[in-house]
């Protein structure tokens, strides 16, 4: 047991307290950010006179070797250290000696970690950015490709009106827009540094809290050392933001996986993102869907054991918040494999046109727009809606569907049709007619596409 602590101790540390109370075992996921942010301590107390820099030379040179010896598998980070500020102060002192002993003034175990864990998340608020802006890439590819490719839209799983597999896309080009929002907005209230706020009090040495700041890359040092040293908040945020992009993936799986069944057949799974069955031959089955669709929970899980953790902490730091690493550390990684996986099977994936085309034909997806013709003949909607259903019944029983029908059995049930019936309620003119913005008509998916194009040339949230 290598300790920070003990000489106000009699007794040594009970193992199994001193294992319960540990973290070394995943904190050490924090060492870069904790070595960076050693150096900027070490570089303003130079400054700031309260080390030499003979000291804060050698200190930064001890620290860069750890991590490069770390990095390289020669220095392995075990158990003998109680958490990887320990570990790496105490690595320092073998290796320096006395000025080693130095790089913690004017600092806290609390401030420091606020700050590693910050950095951190920033970090991958910046990199699950990039993910979903690929995803968007590959989204905004695959809607240039398909802006006629029609297939049923649904309500309540039920054939609805006729969309285009361009326009479907199109609504998860919209979520995962909000999910790179999200992360901008994270990213521009958490920028501040927490270093500086000591255990909870400030310190009594004259640090220059603006220069670390920048020099680590933040708009500025935060304004209340006890909110510093006790704020997960970006944490939250961030695993809130998580969630909402896993809900995205997620429902967007189910889809795939229906889709990808039998019953619907509009789209084939790449080989290398399905599996088979041991049992069943047949069997070519949607697992990647799957499994982001059920990682979905561990992430939410996330959120609700962080928020959970937080409710009732007074103020300021408080052990419980050690707690707040495995799964944020779990749910990061999650959603970052979740993005990746997802990109390559939706860019891989076939889509059959003409079987979605079929079935966006026989749902009788026309019906609002049969409807919509009778009322450019002078019928009132309301009963144009109730002779388009009574057609839809004699459709189904003669297992046909609207526009199959003979001009006669049309004329039939109301004699304002005509031959002009035909062009009206063709799935293609069901599409294109819809062209106010935000529709699926190739028209108004022109307009926004360029729109998309603009976005994704645009800046990444920092
Ligand atoms: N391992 C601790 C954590 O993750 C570091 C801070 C420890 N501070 C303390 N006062 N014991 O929160």
């Amino acid at each position: 047991m290598a300790q920070l602590w003990g000489g106000r101790f009699t007794k040594e540390t009970d193992q199994l307290v001193y294992d319960f109370n540990a973290s070394i075992g995943f904190d050490q996921k924090l060492l870069h950010e904790d070595i960076a942010g050693s150096v900027a301590h070490v570089t303003m107390l130079a400054k700031q006179g309260i080390v030499t820099k003979e000291e804060r030379d050698s200190i930064i040179a001890g620290l860069k070797s750890i991590e490069e010896d770390v990095e390289a598998g020669s220095l392995a980070v075990t158990s003998q250290y109680e958490d990887v500020h320990s570990f790496v102060e105490a690595n320092l002192i073998e290796r320096i000696g006395e000025a080693g002993k130095k790089l913690h003034t004017g600092r806290s175990r609390n401030d420091q970690v606020a700050l590693d864990m910050r950095m951190y998340v920033r970090g991958h608020v910046k990199r699950t950015d990039a993910l979903i802006k690929e995803l968007l890439s590959v989204l905004y590819q695959k809607m240039e490709e398909n802006l006629d490719t029609y297939m049923p839209g649904f309500t309540h799983l039920q054939k609805a009106q006729p969309v285009t597999l361009a326009h479907h896309f199109g609504a998860y080009f919209e979520m995962f827009k909000r999910d790179r929002s999200r992360m901008r907005d994270i990213y521009e209230r958490m920028n501040y540094c927490p270093l500086g706020a000591g255990a909870l009090a400030g310190t009594t040495y004259p640090l220059d809290r603006e220069y670390t700041a920048q020099l680590l890359d933040f708009y500025g040092p935060t304004l209340n050392s006890m909110d510093s040293v006790s704020d997960r908040d970006y944490v939250i945020e961030f695993l809130n933001a998580l969630s909402i992009v896993m809900m995205h993936l997620s429902r967007f799986c189910e889809e795939i996986i229906l889709w990808n069944s039998d019953e619907y057949r509009f789209v084939e799974m790449d080989d290398a993102y399905s599996t088979g069955s041991s049992i069943m031959p047949q069997k070519k089955n949607p697992d990647i869907a799957e499994l982001v669709r059920g990682k979905t929970g561990r992430v939410y899980g996330a959120l609700m054991s962080l928020l959970t953790t937080m409710k009732g902490l007074p103020l300021a730091y408080n052990k419980d918040m050690q707690e707040d690493k495995e799964p944020t550390f779990d749910a990061i990684e999650t959603v970052e494999n979740c993005l990746t996986l997802f990109t390559g099977m939706v860019s891989t994936m076939k889509f059959r046109r003409d079987v979605m085309a079929k079935s966006a034909m026989n749902g009788f997806t026309n019906a609002t727009d049969a409807a919509d013709y009778l009322v450019g003949k002078g019928v009132p909607f309301r009963d144009a809606h109730g002779i388009i259903g009574k057609l839809v019944l004699y459709c189904i029983e003669k297992n046909t569907s609207i526009d199959a029908l003979s001009l006669e059995e049309l004329q039939g049930i109301c004699d304002r049709f005509e031959e002009d019936v035909y062009d009206a309620v063709s799935l293609k003119t069901c599409v294109e007619k819809r062209l106010t913005i935000g529709a699926p008509g190739s028209g108004a998916m022109r307009e926004v596409l360029e729109k998309y194009k603009e976005y994704l040339e645009g800046s990444d949230a920092e």
